[in-house]
């Protein structure tokens, strides 16, 4: 399985004419090498992105509304994003939650994404790690909530990516180590297991994210840490950081 890399450009950059330049920028490294990536922007980006009609730059969006289309003021229904040709969409990231988004939203996100095709990308991970059975429960609770009502046929099109809210360069963490992405990684298939079974688990694609700034983590958490993939933040803004990540 080839390494899934996701750039979660977050609320940046400032203006259409940097994103429009950091996109082309990673295109050119992408043309060379003969990759792909997901770009995570923010949706006025959308269409600076479209513009480089790039076939390596996949378009993702950071969030969904669990509406359709209709009286919903400031919310962007996943008919819009599919109207976009967006492919990919990030579910529950830790700085949504923290602004208060609840389990059972982002469970209707996730269904409402796979109803219309776009894959959800579910972020998972605990505050705090000095308690490792809380640590695990937390995470139990939130991949138990996520999937609820998804089928055994729609499950396989989930992407996990755990991401220890902790080890997120915004909360000056430090970086968990391969070690403990890897102890994360097999409980949250061990979870999915106890759903749907060991087959369909082993199915599912999962990410880590968390300060991942360069070749020598990137392949070490590929490596030793069981992710098939990153969600980058920060370093997804620096063309040659990004770039090392995907040469992995
Ligand atoms: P980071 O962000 O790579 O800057 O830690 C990852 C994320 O929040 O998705």
């Amino acid at each position: 399985m080839s390494l899934l890399v996701i750039a979660n450009w977050k609320a940046n950059p400032k203006t259409q004419i940097e994103a429009k330049k950091l996109a082309k920028a990673i295109h050119q490294y992408l043309v060379k090498s003969k990759k792909t990536a997901v770009l995570a922007v923010p949706a006025p980006f959308f269409d600076a992105i479209k513009s480089l009609k790039s076939k390596r730059i996949i378009l993702g969006a950071q969030d969904i509304s669990s509406f359709s289309t209709g009286a919903h003021t400031g919310e962007t229904p996943g008919e819009i994003l599919k109207s976009f040709g967006v492919n990919y969409v990030i579910i529950g990231h830790s700085e949504r939650r923290a602004l208060g988004e609840p389990h059972a939203v982002v469970n209707q996100k996730i269904l409402k994404a796979l109803s219309l095709g776009i894959t959800p990308v579910v972020c998972i991970g605990e505050l705090s790690r000095e308690h490792l059975d809380r640590a695990l429960s937390f995470v139990r609770l939130q991949i138990e909530t996520a999937l609820v009502g998804i089928s055994r046929t729609k499950i396989t099109k989930v992407v996990i990516a755990y991401e220890p809210v902790w080890a997120i360069s915004s909360n000056n963490g430090r970086q968990a180590t391969p070690e403990e992405c890897n102890e994360m990684i097999v409980y949250i298939r061990k979870t999915i297991a106890d759903i749907y079974g060991q087959t369909i688990a082993k199915q599912i694609r999962i990410l880590y994210g968390g300060s991942v700034s360069g070749k020598k983590d990137a392949t070490d958490f590929a490596k030793h840490g069981g992710a098939q993939g990153f969600l980058v933040g920060r370093a997804s803004l620096d063309p040659s950081s990004f770039s090392t990540i995907l040469s992995v």
